[in-house]
């Protein structure tokens, strides 16, 4: 089923780097952004969700639509294609995980380390002060997508809690960006899974590893921007395509 230098490609690699989008939470339920019909972005207004400005003008509508997603995430378990990534990461002297994606479900399918370049919907923060906020441990009480509800206030200054993911208009963590430019610069070999590849600077990593000399493995359904700059091109489900990887790269 794969071509037999791809193979070897992957078994010879000293340095993996894997990048993923949303398209690898797809088969654990957790909806992507911009998929017909089903993508959030295809029923909800991204200006008013994703953005500092919408949470100023209505914090309730934004608390519940996160909580909304952060129930679902909790209710969620990781996917083949988690699980098949958390393999990988054993195998290989060097490996990085850069997420686009809020969940945790990489983490709970075993990776630690994992580099969340757009933040979490677990480690929310207060609007004014910027101090993290530890939710209650019982589940949200959020089931019905965008339903309101009143953000919590942050013990320290009565701020507003906001969810702790990055908005459009906001920079990514300057940690977590130096350390995923690091990874994909000294990869062998980069795997970009289930993400449309749009959204930048996170889009630029696969085509700097490309540039760098790393070989490029793109795991996708659809066609992305990223099919011209990738060596290889597996048109499929992760959860289908990465535990067959596996099994060929044992063999
Ligand atoms: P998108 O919704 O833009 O893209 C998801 C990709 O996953 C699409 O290319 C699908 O074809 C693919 N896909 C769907 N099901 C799949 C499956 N089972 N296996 C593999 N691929 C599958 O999501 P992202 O690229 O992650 O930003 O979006 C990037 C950013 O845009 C997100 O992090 C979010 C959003 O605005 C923030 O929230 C800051």
């Amino acid at each position: 089923m794969f071509a037999e230098d791809l193979i070897a490609k992957i078994k010879n690699a000293r340095s993996i780097v894997v990048f993923t989008g949303a398209g690898v939470s797809a088969e654990s339920g957790i909806p992507t952004f911009r998929d017909a019909q089903t993508g959030l972005w295809e029923n909800f207004d991204a200006t008013l969700l994703a953005s500092p400005n919408g949470f100023c003008s209505d914090k309730a509508l934004v608390w519940g639509w996160y909580e909304w997603r952060r129930m679902k995430v909790l209710h969620a378990q990781p996917n083949p294609a988690h699980r098949a990534i958390a393999e990988l990461s054993n195998r290989v002297d060097h490996f990085a995980l850069i997420t686009q994606n809020v969940d945790d479900l990489h983490e709970r399918s075993g990776v630690n380390d994992v580099i969340h370049l757009h933040g979490s919907l677990h480690q929310p923060r207060c609007f004014a002060c910027a101090r993290a906020y530890i939710f209650p441990g019982t589940m949200p009480d959020e089931p019905i997508e965008g339903r309101r509800l009143e953000p919590p206030r942050c013990q320290h200054c009565n701020g507003y809690i906001r969810p702790g993911v990055v908005w459009f208009g906001e920079s990514l963590s300057e940690a977590a960006w130096e350390r995923a430019q690091l990874a994909v610069r000294n990869c062998d070999l980069l795997f970009s899974i289930g993400t449309s590849a749009v959204v930048w600077p996170a889009a630029q990593l696969p085509i700097e590893a490309a540039r760098s000399g790393a070989t490029v493995i793109q795991v996708n359904p659809d066609k992305t921007a990223l099919d011209q700059v990738a060596d290889y091109n597996l048109h499929g489900q992760a959860g289908t395509i990465l535990p067959l990887l596996l099994e060929a790269i044992t063999q």
